[in-house]
């Protein structure tokens, strides 16, 4: 007996190289042209609608779909339950006429802000590991979704038939893909820009490394630079929240303070309107002052909303890096700046127009410190690696370089 141990153990460790570490799962993600949303695939052919404020995985069932047995005072009850967007009336957990009192969940729209009362359900979904630079293989993963009727679908893409929530919490899928593959409770977020250069960007969850095709080598999870992730106030969702110490553009520093959020349910870069003021106006004098130093002068034309300044194409001058335009920078807790350039900035809106791609947050007043100073939309986060760690509380964030794109990853397998 005592001489076979040895044996054991060398048969245990040679079936277990270091090489088994767990690979992170790679999600292709798409744009909608129409609601300008962001998918990720989900079942036979539907989508989910990525929220990255988002607490829970829904969408709607099949019928006769099997409740997972959780009493509603168990702890994934209460997971499901943590967080109610406001105006929905919830009666708490379970149908009281229901004997079993079987957990509902309250899955909820992004954009309407309409909910729903609906069981959870086990379920999986086929994705593709990653080494980083290429799909590895194919793996089914386990995850607990909520159901929800489909007039909860309203607004969002055709062919999306429901939502995949990011946030940080339990049951949201970060969390849920970190426990099913064992890997960190962490992902990576490179948005498409789509249009007539549509492309698949990707979502990584578990985290780096990250390359693409035409940098061959070049890891981005190491150029990320990081502000801490904070908590977010009582009775807010459980979005990704980092605190905005100012605001500058083209390094002149404008009033605005507070809290940031990176939101992908907002097409655009929203500003409150205490912070919204006083950028814009700074944005148009910068740019004035431009041309005024000789640069080109920028011709306004009429605005086209939800965005106040925008000019003629012709009048500004085109570069490698987007319209020759004041930097915009954000800098965020930690002294970590958020820096665009005017591919982030500017949106060609129609043909011979841009615009200044942010716009003044709606239902919210001037200085309300409720209300988060910045919400980082879509637009802006698109061809940024971002990196959401929620173990290590921190978010990182790189631009790629001008000639490469979210794109760009390599979705050819390769076997090992
Ligand atoms: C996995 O990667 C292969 C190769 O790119 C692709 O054909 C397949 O659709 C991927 N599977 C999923 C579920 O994304
Ligand atoms: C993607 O990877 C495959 C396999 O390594 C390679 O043959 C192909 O050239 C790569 N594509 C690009 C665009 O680099
Ligand atoms: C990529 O960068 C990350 C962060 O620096 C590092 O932990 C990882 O080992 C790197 N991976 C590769 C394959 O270079
Ligand atoms: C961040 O940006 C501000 C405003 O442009 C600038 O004053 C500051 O030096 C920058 N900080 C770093 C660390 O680059």
């Amino acid at each position: 007996m005592a001489r076979l141990l040895p044996l054991v153990f060398l048969a245990v460790s040679l079936a277990w190289p270091a090489s088994s570490k767990p690979l992170p799962v790679l999600v292709p993600v798409t744009k909608d042209p129409a609601t300008l949303l962001y998918t990720i695939p989900f079942h036979h052919g539907a989508d989910l609608v990525v929220d990255t404020a988002g607490p829970l995985v829904w969408s709607t069932c099949q019928r006769g779909h099997l409740p997972a047995e959780f009493p509603c005072n168990s702890p994934t009850c209460r997971l499901a339950n943590a967080f109610h967007v406001p105006g929905c009336r919830a009666r708490g957990c379970g149908r009281d006429r229901r004997k079993d009192r079987t957990c509902t969940a309250y899955p909820y729209n992004p954009v309407t802000g309409a909910c729903a009362a609906g069981d959870l359900v086990h379920t999986r979904f086929v994705a593709n590991t990653t080494d980083g630079v290429h799909p590895v293989s194919q793996v089914s993963v386990r995850a607990l979704a909520a159901c929800a009727p489909s007039r909860l679908l309203k607004s969002l893409p055709r062919g999306a038939s429901g939502v995949a929530g990011l946030a940080g919490s339990g049951l949201a899928l970060p969390a849920q893909v970190a426990s099913a593959q064992n890997v960190p409770n962490k992902f990576l977020l490179c948005l498409p820009r789509g249009g007539s250069s549509g492309s698949t960007g990707v979502a990584i969850f578990g985290g780096g490394p990250f390359e693409v095709s035409a940098q061959p080598g070049r890891n981005f999870t190491q150029e990320l630079v990081y502000t801490p992730l904070v908590a977010a106030k009582k009775g807010m969702p459980p979005a990704h929240y980092v605190s905005l110490e100012s605001i500058a553009v083209e390094n002149a520093r404008v009033p605005g303070a507070g809290a940031a959020v990176v939101c992908t349910k907002v097409p655009f870069t929203l500003l409150r309107p205490d912070v919204y003021r006083p950028f814009v106006d700074a944005f148009a004098r910068a740019l004035a002052a431009q041309g005024a130093q000789g640069g080109p002068v920028a011709r306004p034309v009429k605005p086209v909303p939800p965005f106040e300044l925008c000019y003629d194409t012709q009048s500004l001058a085109n570069t490698r890096i987007g319209y020759l335009v004041p930097g915009v920078t954000l800098t965020l807790g930690g002294g970590t700046n958020w820096t665009m350039n005017g591919l982030s900035s500017m949106v060609d809106l129609r043909p011979g127009t841009a615009c200044l791609a942010f716009a003044r947050m709606e239902g919210v007043k001037a200085g309300d410190r409720s209300a988060p100073a910045v919400l980082v939309g879509g637009f802006q986060m698109e061809n940024t690696v971002l990196e959401f760690d929620m173990a290590r509380k921190r978010l990182g964030f790189v631009r790629l370089p001008f000639f490469t794109q979210c794109g760009h990853f390599n979705f050819t397998k390769i076997g090992y």
